[in-house]
């Protein structure tokens, strides 16, 4: 099972291809942003990455964060633990001013998965 370390939190075995946001969630106990559901519109679930990158990404990911000028993060609703990765949780429910983290995501990626 792939390794997920969060800065500050620790390291947690997480279940092969399980989405980020919710092993940040459900097995890192972080309380990941997920403002619009896990759909890759919202991008308050982005994470910085420290190691471990993915390279592909999906086409619905690449279009948000293109949209909106963004760069060096990465949106863990569009990104598959399939690999030992580390990541710097940067958007938390703490210190938003949201009333909750969003609507949960499904257990897949959410629009389906188109890999760039
Ligand atoms: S972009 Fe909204 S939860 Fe990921």
């Amino acid at each position: 099972m792939p390794m997920l370390t969060v800065e500050g939190s620790g390291a947690f075995e997480v279940p092969e291809g399980k989405r980020l946001v919710l092993a940040l969630e459900q097995d890192a106990r972080i309380d990941v942003l997920h403002a619009c559901g896990g759909n890759a519109r919202c991008t308050t679930c982005r994470v910085e990455f420290i190691d471990g990158e993915p390279r592909k990404m999906t086409a619905a990911e690449k279009s948000v964060l293109k949209a909106r000028g963004l760069t060096g993060i990465r949106l863990s609703c569009q990104v598959l633990c399939d690999q030992d990765m580390s990541v710097r949780a940067i958007s938390r429910l703490e210190g938003s001013g949201r009333p909750d983290p969003g609507g949960a995501p499904s257990e897949t990626i959410t629009p389906p998965a188109e890999w760039v």
